[in-house]
């Protein structure tokens, strides 16, 4: 069971981090901005579909190789609330773990019926006990973020402003849209974010426009700086909000989570990009 609560009615929102491109910060916002909600008082259960496993390392946990986790859950059926953990000193954030055994789940899963909604199914029981879920996938297209796209009622696009910071959002894009046609008709776009911004850089500041350019209402007018307390809190399997409350990367993931309470969802952008 997750939290013991039951929200009822009131709908849970389920948001993919999704980019295939590597390092853009994805883990650092699925971690800081679910912990930021969870601080908001709204039960939040964060996903991770990474084999990676850093957002559970981020969380704290570190040992990994004896619990269940999201692969039992996607390959051996384990019911969602069997693998669900409370890290430590947190009340309303629950993770769903992964280890290195997600790596095999891909192959594994080739042939199985409706491989691409596993995860959609499985979530289904446990979303009437969270708020919000929020699920970290990996840097790939594969079949775990194509059944985080269809699990999913929102996609957060975290962007590095960086050379190439755009570059293969397109291919995101075409990815979204398919899983808009075949599997998940209602899937939008809850934002893209920028990350590791350095205002002191024009680069930055090039690519902050440019994603305007593209994307217009639906780039989070918060801005995720580049900050130190948000490199170091994972070192210390702490959100930064308990790391260091007082950091800029601290508060600026606490007005991302006021800005994605207060949203109501924009259809997604799917239109042409920049390849
Ligand atoms: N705003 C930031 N300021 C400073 N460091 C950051 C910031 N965001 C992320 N980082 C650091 O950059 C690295 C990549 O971030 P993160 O792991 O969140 O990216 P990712 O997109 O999840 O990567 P992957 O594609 O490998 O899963 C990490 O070491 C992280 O601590
Ligand atoms: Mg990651």
């Amino acid at each position: 069971m997750i939290g013991g609560e039951r929200f009822g009615d009131q709908l849970t929102r389920i948001i993919a981090i999704a980019n295939q491109k590597g390092g853009v910060g994805k883990t650092t916002t699925a971690v800081n901005l679910g912990a930021a909600i969870a601080e908001r008082n709204a039960a939040v259960l964060i996903v991770d579909m990474d084999p990676q496993g850093n957002a559970s390392s981020g969380l704290g946990v570190v040992n990994r190789d004896h619990i269940n986790t999201v692969y039992d859950v996607l390959v051996r059926g384990l019911t969602v609330s069997r693998a669900v953990l409370a890290p430590n000193g947190h009340s309303k954030l629950h993770l769903l773990p992964s280890n290195r055994d997600l790596v095999g789940a891909e192959v594994e899963l080739v042939g199985v019926r409706d491989r691409e909604t596993i995860l959609r199914d499985a979530l289904a029981p446990i979303a009437a006990e969270v708020e919000y879920i929020i699920i970290d996938c990996p840097p790939s297209l594969g079949l775990l973020t194509i059944n985080t796209l269809a699990a999913a009622d929102s996609v957060l696009i975290p962007i590095q402003c960086e050379y190439y910071a755009l570059e293969g959002l397109s291919q995101l894009l075409g990815t979204i849209k398919l899983v808009q046609r075949n599997l998940n008709p209602h899937l939008t776009l809850e934002g893209v974010l920028l990350t590791m911004y350095d205002r002191r850089l024009s680069l930055a500041r090039q690519v902050a426009a440019e994603a305007k350019r593209f994307f217009g209402n639906a780039v989070f007018r918060t801005v995720i700086p580049r900050n130190v307390s948000l490199a170091e809190a994972p070192g210390f399997g702490q959100p930064v909000s308990r790391y260091n409350r007082s950091s800029p990367g601290a508060r600026r993931y606490a007005a991302l989570a006021g800005e994605v309470m207060s949203a109501s969802v924009s259809p997604a952008t799917t239109g042409a990009m920049p390849g």
